[in-house]
């Protein structure tokens, strides 16, 4: 039988079995996918040794994405802009890394607000680390045609300038008025407003009312950034959306079957998201 599984460190409170599992039983393919506790310094040999293991892929999480795609020879182009590999699959034997981050927001983006379009917009993104990364890649090649970045540290900002262009600048906090007027859509990268972290404080009166406000946060479903967003008429996006588009190719690469996000497949991994809340 041929298994899936994701590695982290620590790894028990990742959804990706639920998602995973629940598209194996709805395409009656026989199989499991596992989490996998792999420790840091057993990352490279677990990826290098895939092909001779139980397993036919698997996806990476936290703290390993940067581990991953050192190890792996065959990245491809996303990868290798990202520095990071949260796919990892077989073909002909060889292991290949990829990153479906930036194309989870894309598509998720697009399920919820179909008719939304990212051609020649100005966007706002707060945050500057892997999941910005990904996330400004792929709005770049959608055709987004200008991306302020509004970071806490700001040598960070300078570095994704020099990696996208003269299209990605600094936004200040300070003076974001002005920008959030004329952006179209601004996108919380970090983890500020997830639960246990402080909440996102940026101002956003003065943002444009048809601009579409995102978190890719999902722990809570709705974070206080978001909440206010919808309150004063803003389109929003929560976060899990992105976790489930983003496994999607992963499935697709392993099991030969493109799966569908469903609203079911949703509320099945909100609900588990809102018990594990409550608690
Ligand atoms: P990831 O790969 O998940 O994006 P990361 O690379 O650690 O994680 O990046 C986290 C981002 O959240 C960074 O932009 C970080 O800001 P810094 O570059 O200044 O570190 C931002 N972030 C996290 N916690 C923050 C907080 N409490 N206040 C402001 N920014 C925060």
């Amino acid at each position: 039988m041929k298994k899936a599984c994701v590695i982290g460190w620590p790894i028990a409170h990742s959804r990706s079995p639920l998602i995973h599992n629940y598209w194996l039983k709805k395409y009656g393919i026989d199989s499991v996918y596992e989490k996998k506790a792999v420790e840091p310094e057993s990352v490279a040999q677990f990826i290098v040794n895939l092909a001779s293991s139980e397993f036919i892929g698997c996806n990476v999480t936290i703290p390993h994405k940067g581990a991953a795609f050192r190890a792996i020879a065959k990245t491809d182009e996303i990868a290798r802009r990202l520095g990071a590999v949260n796919t990892v699959y077989l073909k002909g034997g060889v292991v290949c890394g990829t990153n479906t981050d930036g194309e989870g927001f894309i598509a998720s983006l697009q399920y919820a607000h179909p008719s939304f379009d990212l051609k020649n917009i100005t966007a706002i993104v707060i945050g500057a680390g892997g999941a910005a990364k990904a996330i400004i890649g792929a709005l770049l090649d959608e055709g987004v045609e200008k991306i302020g970045i509004i970071n806490r540290t700001r040598e960070r900002i300078h570095d994704l300038q020099v990696q996208f262009g003269s299209g990605v600048y600094e936004t200040s906090e300070a003076n974001s008025d002005t920008a959030l007027k004329s952006c179209g859509l601004l996108v919380n990268t970090t983890s500020q407003g997830m639960e246990g972290q402080p909440s996102l404080e940026l101002e956003i009166q003065s943002l444009n009312p048809d601009a579409l406000v995102a978190d890719i946060v999902y722990t809570p479903l709705e974070t206080a950034f978001l909440a206010k967003a919808r309150q004063q008429g803003n389109p929003v996006l929560g976060g899990l959306g992105m976790l489930l588009h983003q496994a999607v190719r992963g499935f697709e690469l392993w099991f030969g079957v493109r799966p569908e996000v469903t609203a079911e497949l949703y509320e099945l991994i909100a609900s588990g998201v809102q018990k594990a809340h409550k608690q």
